[in-house]
């Protein structure tokens, strides 16, 4: 019987180990048909390097709570380009030497816009060289930015924590009698999801988010800052989210570490909100303070959403079942039947079509200053960031899978 490989790459999400879940128990529910289940450890290179582990101690309920539940990529991950078919076959040999040694027939790639690009190319050279072994993209991303899909596990849980987030600063923020400003720093590179799920944090009894900054509409320091000012003079305390990858009206990040990018030709963000902090106290004068969120948005494992944590589970369940019906290059996509009640379908959606492209927040969704969201979004992330997991803790702290390791 052929086994199943799974491997993780990319930045982590909090529940990108649920998915990682989802696709071991669909190995073992599936023992008549798939021999061992394997994990590769950092993405690709695992599989080139050959650390290939056993994942046979998660054939155990106990031990898959307790791995749908750990943040951060359990199998390690990579940022690794694979070369375009052609340019490298002595890489693509030794994968597929790999592959064949561990007798593997299914490989699940769980990842983001990048890891599309591997499951793509490996699925392509598969294909061209006659191996039958089938490949799925199993996807994750605090960014929301894979495009097709309504939407991608990862998003909601990160949202959710935003959102709560706005909602506690906010009132730590107004404890003092004089006016000051917040800025809090998101993720998401060039799509402004992460920084527009600030806007959950509004309802009637709270005004948590009164201006969102995001990439999707150029950065204007003079518009941005009388913006400031209207809202200060009807509220004490502004709160402001923006966006790591907002820039200015010439396409410059407004804060950049590392402008050559990585292998993918992303560059380094970070410290957009520290920026922005330091015109508004410059220039308006008021008490202003940035927080940037950074790796906790997306490792926050005490507050994920339920719908995310069940989504990302059955990604990669389903993952498997594609496999086993043929499947090869495709990846478990959600497509939206209904906002209310919320209803999803999982269908399989070409990994080709998906790989490097980026979903933006689309205009319907933005207000018409810019600097806000409209009741479009509302309808279609409120649903993501539904319900609370019941959560294993013992002396006080959350508990993680064991290693493997
Ligand atoms: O992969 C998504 C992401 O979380 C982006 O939002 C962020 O810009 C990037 O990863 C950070 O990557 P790294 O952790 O590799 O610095």
């Amino acid at each position: 019987m052929e086994n199943l490989l799974v491997l993780q790459s990319g930045g982590p999400t909090a529940v990108i180990n649920a998915s990682l879940a989802g696709v071991i128990k669909a190995g073992f529910d599936n023992s008549k048909k798939i021999g061992k289940v394997y994990g590769s450890i950092n993405g690709i290179e695992g599989v080139e390097n050959q650390t290939i582990v056993s994942l046979e101690l998660f054939n155990n309920d106990e031990n898959l709570r307790l791995l749908k539940q750990t943040p951060a990529s359990y199998l390690g991950s990579c940022r690794k380009k694979l070369p375009a078919l052609g340019e490298d076959d002595g890489l693509y040999c030794r994968i597929f030497e790999a592959l064949e040694k561990y007798n593997i027939g299914y490989l699940c790639c769980i990842g983001g816009n990048d890891s599309m690009d591997t499951a793509n190319k490996l699925s392509a050279y598969a294909k061209q060289t006659g191996k039958t072994i089938r490949v799925i993209g199993v996807p994750k991303t605090v960014d929301n930015d894979l495009v097709i899909t309504d939407h991608t596990p990862g998003y909601g849980s990160a949202a959710k924590f935003i959102a709560n987030c706005m909602r506690q600063i906010a009132l730590d923020t107004d404890v003092y009698k004089m006016p000051s400003v917040v800025v809090l720093e998101t993720m998401g590179r060039n799509a402004g999801w992460l920084a527009a799920s600030a806007e959950l944090a509004n309802d009637s009894t709270l005004s948590a988010a009164d201006i969102v900054c995001l990439p999707e509409r150029p950065f204007d320091l003079d518009a941005f800052l009388a913006k400031v000012e209207e809202v200060s003079r009807i509220k004490k305390t502004v709160m402001i989210a923006v966006s790591e990858g907002i820039r200015d009206k010439d396409g410059n990040y407004i804060k950049e570490n590392n402008p050559r990018g990585d292998k993918f030709g992303h560059a380094a963000l970070g410290g957009a909100g520290k920026t922005v902090e330091s015109r508004i106290a410059g220039q308006l004068g008021f008490k202003t303070r940035s927080i940037e969120l950074s790796t906790l948005q997306r490792c926050f494992a005490m507050g994920t959403s339920l719908c995310d944590v069940t989504e990302a589970f059955e990604a990669g369940y389903k993952g498997v079942e594609f496999a086993l019906e043929g499947h090869t290059g495709v990846m478990p996509g959600f497509r939206r039947i209904s906002d209310n009640p919320y209803k999803m379908q999982i269908v399989p959606l070409n990994v080709c079509d998906i790989a490097n492209f980026e979903k933006k927040v689309p205009e319907e969704m933005i207000s018409q200053d810019g600097f806000g969201l409209t009741e479009k979004f509302r309808e279609y992330a409120l649903p993501l960031i539904t319900g609370e997991p019941e959560l294993v803790y013992k002396n006080g702290c959350l508990q993680f899978a064991p290693s493997v390791i």
